[in-house]
């Protein structure tokens, strides 16, 4: 162990306690003097000018503005932009934003013409979103946005990384509210290393900027699960909770990471996995700090933890905590979160930037603490608001959490930010809006009794706030909007997720029963048996499921009536399978789970069962009894010239071994061996259901680029993925030399590709808007699968 780094470390911890002490004390002073009283009341005077509109003049506008507030975010913008309030809503968000996440002075020149610059960025985007997107969270705007920047490979392995995450959140903590953490740290790296940069930088610098600021972002914000809600959360044991603490503690100021050593009990698991990625990601920020600003990093990192665990170790059952204790611990962790996200990118240091950080953070904590005081009372948890709840009466000592945030207001507003009118615009702006939500989300019961308790004793300053509440406009923020409307689109999207999984388990269990085929009269039918223990087997049944959501939902069809047609399909593709696994073709020795057909039987029995079931898929063509026969026979024709192009498809697959393919050649040979495949089964209910040429042409696109998508997903398994999991070998395409998207273009390269079929694929589905969610979850299941 390094001695001069662990006393530095422990040493800076006290320099910012100190600080902190004297930030205290000073706040403390003011809330016994009152100070803020008389300052807000006249900030606030001077603010209800441009918010409180006169009784008559506002009455027609009070109408719009009440339907106004019930509608959606997309109908909202609109309103905003039409009653002309939309940039002044868009330049307060957007300030208030450079305040708080990236530090900024709103009073200097350069950050004005930013926000600007951000401003008519923004709005131009909104205006332009289509409203009927009602998830524009997709990964297909991501992956564009990445496109953009040049920085696809970081943005790929981030979503890797979030998935692993979510997967890895114990039950008892909240996978959703980690990644949304992880999410918001990423990003606000992220604009901090894009306004380090000036426009000079571009091109490759700028992408590798960008790059390193979503791993460093997702790097620390790592530590959001995995250190303090791990740790806040009753997973551990007190036992383990210590050692991992320790750990922690060991790794930040020693500046690496301690072996874990022999881990037991039911959280093993759990802890080898967060120990490896901790690992990494601490391994990956200390790579990539400047020599000068590196030691700022670990102090800021420490100042962090320890303030964090001095917090957490709080009962709420100790009557006995100081002031000190309760709010000096705060200020720490809450400046230091923020100051870290601009020093481990590495950036120049900036001593406006850390002094408005300093006293910024204990502004926002105050907030959230007051938004969330229920919770943690529930909870048991320590914060001031619950103390206060809890001992007010008992300790008259107790400082008033509500009254040092109207303190802190005003200390910013006049102290910190140098009476800027912007600043203090904004921030008043916040803080009404921030009450007004609370009493709409509380409802003005609980709203007044908690304004009773936190306010009484002031009462002239609690009317005018109050007054405020009711009657003040335009004090809404875009975050704000933006928020509610990613909640509610996240729980939409996972009731259409959840919808989309049980139509896939019951289409396919459904689908399992009408395969398997009767004996006939012979008593040894190799055949027949050969056919069945192919169809059986973990199969996924994606082409029948297809057709049936195309067939029922999209287009109408009788479900009953298509039956024939779902099997059919599934022969088909059995078929394909048989023949592909042959010696002669890819000669692999395990499909589905289990042995080949010609491994199990032999070689003819494979062909000629192949050769049967494409007939059996014919066959069952010309049971579709329900339909016109003409119609039927123009889909039997269409089979014919499929399966035709399909065998194609393997020829040129075969012939490509060993070659260097074309990109272009490669996904001329993928479409005709897989991509076909997709279009039958979407374009074979669109025959049945008689649909135009202009719908064909569209699906066709659409099945060109998913089938694409699929079949560079199934060459990324082939290296990438669990034999076990997959039921086919993995390294038989490496192994055969084949020419696939990853021999032609490397993994990352493959990945790249698929992920831009994949968002051409989502965007022509946009614009064909088919009536059900079901394929969008479709292509996203695609390019995440592992089976
Ligand atoms: C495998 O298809 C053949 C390819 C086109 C890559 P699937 O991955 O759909 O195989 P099963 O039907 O689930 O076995
Ligand atoms: C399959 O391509 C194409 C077919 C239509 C059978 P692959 O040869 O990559 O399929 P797997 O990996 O064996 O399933
Ligand atoms: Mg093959
Ligand atoms: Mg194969
Ligand atoms: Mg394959």
């Amino acid at each position: 162990m390094n001695q001069p780094i662990i006393t530095h470390t422990e040493s800076s911890y006290r320099q910012a306690e100190e600080k902190a002490i004297r930030y205290f004390e000073s706040l403390y002073s003011q809330v016994i003097e009152k100070g803020y009283i008389p300052t807000l009341t006249q900030d606030f005077h001077t603010w209800k000018k441009t918010h409180i509109r006169h009784p008559l003049h506002f009455a027609p506008f009070s109408f719009g503005k009440k339907r106004a507030e019930g509608l959606g975010y997309y109908a909202y913008i609109q309103w905003l932009s039409k009653t002309g309030k939309l940039d002044h809503y868009l330049d307060r968000s957007i300030s208030y934003i450079y305040m708080r996440d990236l530090g900024k002075a709103l009073d200097e020149m350069d950050t004005q013409a930013s926000i600007t610059r951000a401003v008519e960025k923004i709005k131009e985007h909104i205006l332009s979103e289509p409203s009927d997107e009602a998830d524009s969270f997709n990964q297909s705007g991501l992956y564009r946005w990445a496109q953009k920047e040049g920085v696809e490979s970081a943005t790929m392995w981030v979503l890797h990384k979030l998935k692993r995450v979510s997967d890895h959140i114990p039950v008892g903590m909240d996978a959703d509210h980690a990644q949304r953490k992880l999410i918001k740290t990423i990003a606000g790296v992220i604009m901090h290393a894009v306004e380090e940069m000036d426009d000079s930088i571009t091109g490759k610098v700028r992408s590798k900027k960008v790059d390193e600021a979503i791993r460093l972002g997702y790097s620390y914000g790592l530590t959001y699960p995995f250190i303090d809600d791990l740790l806040d959360a009753n997973i551990l044991t007190p036992q383990e909770e210590k050692r991992y603490s320790n750990l922690i503690r060991t790794s930040l100021v020693t500046r690496n990471v301690p072996k874990l050593g022999e881990w037991q009990g039911k959280n093993k698991g759990l802890i080898d996995f967060i120990h490896a990625e901790l690992k990494e990601a601490f391994e990956y920020i200390k790579r990539h700090q400047n020599p000068e600003t590196i030691d700022a990093f670990f102090e800021q990192s420490y100042v962090f933890f320890h303030a964090q665990e001095v917090d957490r170790d709080k009962d709420l059952s100790n009557r006995n905590y100081t002031n000190e204790e309760l709010f000096i611990p705060i200020i720490l962790k809450s400046s230091s979160s923020r100051l870290i996200v601009r020093s481990v990118i590495s950036a120049e240091e900036d001593q406006g930037f850390d002094r408005r950080t300093f006293y910024y953070g204990i502004y926002n904590q105050l907030a959230d603490d007051f938004t969330d005081m229920f919770d943690d009372l529930k909870e048991g948890a320590v914060t001031p608001y619950t103390y206060y709840l809890t001992y007010h009466e008992s300790r008259p000592d107790l400082i008033n959490p509500f009254e040092l945030y109207w303190t802190v207001i005003s200390h910013l507003i006049h102290e910190v930010y140098h009476n800027d009118p912007k600043t203090c615009e904004v921030i008043l702006d916040r803080a009404i809006n921030g009450l007004k939500r609370y009493k709409n989300r509380m409802g003005s019961k609980t709203y007044n009794e908690v304004m009773q308790l936190f306010s009484s004793g002031h009462s002239a300053f609690n009317h005018m706030i109050q007054q405020l509440v009711r009657k003040a406009d335009e004090v809404d923020f875009f975050d704000k909007l933006l928020r509610d409307h990613i909640i509610l689109s996240l729980k939409d999207q996972k009731q259409e997720q959840e919808e989309f999984l049980d139509i896939i388990e019951k289409v396919r269990e459904q689908v399992n029963t009408h395969l398997p085929i009767a004996k006939g009269p012979l008593s040894d039918d190799n055949i027949v048996d050969g056919a069945n223990y192919s169809l059986i087997g973990d199969g996924k049944r994606l082409r029948p499921i297809l057709t049936w959501v195309m067939g029922v939902k999209e287009f109408g069809l009788s479900a009953s009536a298509i039956v024939p047609l779902l099997k059919s399909l599934e022969y088909m593709h059995t078929a394909s399978l048989i023949f592909d696994d042959l010696p002669s073709q890819d000669n692999a020795s395990i499909r589905r789970g289990n042995p080949t057909l010609h491994e199990v039987h032999n070689v003819a029995v494979a062909e000629l069962t192949g050769l049967f079931l494409t007939q059996k898929a014919i066959e069952e063509q010309t049971c579709l009894d329900q339909f016109d026969s003409k119609v039927v026979l123009q889909l039997i024709q269409y089979t014919a010239q499929m399966t035709a192009d399909m065998c194609k498809g393997q020829v040129m697959d075969l012939e490509a071994k060993g070659k260097r393919l074309s990109l272009q050649a490669l996904n001329q040979m993928c479409f005709y061996k897989t991509g076909i495949g997709f279009e039958a089964s979407l374009i074979m209910p669109a025959i049945l259901a008689q649909a135009n040429d202009t719908e064909i042409k569209a699906w066709k696109t659409f099945a060109y680029h998913a089938g694409i998508a699929f079949q560079i997903k199934d060459d990324l398994l082939d290296v990438e993925g669990d034999q076990q999991t997959l039921g086919k070998p993995i390294g038989n395409d490496v192994d055969h030399d084949k020419s696939t998207y990853v021999s032609v273009l490397g993994v990352e390269g493959a990945k790249k590709e698929m992920w831009e079929h994949y968002c051409t694929a989502l965007e022509l589905l946009y614009e064909i808007s088919p009536k059900t969610p079901f394929l969008k979850h479709f292509l996203h299941y695609i390019v995440n699968r592992d089976h």
